[in-house]
């Protein structure tokens, strides 16, 4: 009898168990990375969430870009609302260098928006489900060895499907980008001033990191903030930091905080 199967248990390899440890993919943001206790897990899917123009995708392209540019970590932005066209030039006023780091190889886009060629290809044959996500991410990925990846937004894949499918069709895709090395950004559009992290109720469980991106109310103003609301793997920052943007992106202020209505 093969030792493992003794009174059903498995075997640690059988597990597939890691080593131990935790190595981290620095976003650059130092900020970030202090409160994150020094990046994101490696190899793990994290959901990246907020309300309309709350940083989303300026935090996105610059995990991409900063992996690129300082980590030697090529990057793949996979478009689903804004166009790249519309990225690169809505995020101009900041110093990503986004059109240098794709002549460069180092980072590409996969354009599956509404207006995107891709879109209107994959709709012709089937709509745009994970299996059809996952075919053309796999290429890409493949051939620029990537090890970062974000999805923007991931709200768009799960229309009309139900709950259990959801969660399931996302564990696999989490699986399949960790399975590459990729440390993946899944962008969750929330509405706005609502304590809601994600539109079907089940994203926050499957990934294995949830970060909110706030832009609240205060008396006639609204003010930024990052707060990290799970991050498996690791002790993280509890409290909500202020965010401003400068040309290098999100700045994040680890020794501030935001503070909410309750406190
Ligand atoms: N230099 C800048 N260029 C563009 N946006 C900036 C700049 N500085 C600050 N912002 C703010 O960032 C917002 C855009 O950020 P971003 O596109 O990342 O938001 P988002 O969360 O992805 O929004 P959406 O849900 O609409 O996709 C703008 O609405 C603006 O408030
Ligand atoms: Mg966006």
């Amino acid at each position: 009898m093969h030792a493992s199967s003794v009174g059903g248990m498995m075997s640690n390899d059988e597990l597939n168990l890691p080593a131990g440890g935790s190595e981290r993919i620095v976003t650059g943001i130092d900020g970030l990375d202090k409160i994150l206790g020094g990046g994101f897990p490696k190899s793990r899917t994290i959901l990246l969430a907020g309300g309309p123009g709350c940083g989303k995708t300026i935090l996105s392209t610059q995990f991409l870009c900063n992996g690129a540019r300082l980590y030697s970590e090529t990057g793949v932005y996979v478009t689903l609302g804004e166009t790249p066209r519309g990225i690169v030039q809505n995020l101009s006023s900041f110093d990503f260098k986004i059109n240098e780091l794709v002549m460069q190889r180092k980072l590409a886009f996969i354009d599956l928006s509404i207006s995107g060629a891709l879109h209107r290809q994959a709709e012709a044959g089937k709509k745009i489900d994970f299996a059809v996500l996952k075919d053309l991410i796999r290429p890409v990925v493949e051939e620029l060895g990537a090890k970062r990846l974000v999805i923007d937004p991931i709200t768009a894949m799960g229309i009309n499907r139900d709950l259990p499918e959801i969660r399931e069709r996302l564990t696999e895709f989490a699986t399949f980008a960790s399975d590459f090395g990729c440390t993946t950004l899944l962008v969750s559009e929330t509405p706005i001033d609502q304590n809601i992290i994600s539109v079907f109720g089940v994203e926050e469980f499957v990934v294995d990191g949830v970060i909110v991106l706030h832009n609240m109310r205060r008396g006639g103003t609204r003010v930024r903030g990052v707060e990290i609301v799970k991050m498996r793997g690791t002790d993280h920052g509890a409290h909500i930091y202020p965010v401003q943007f400068s040309r290098q992106g999100l700045l994040v202020f680890p020794e501030e905080r935001v503070h909410g209505d309750d406190s």
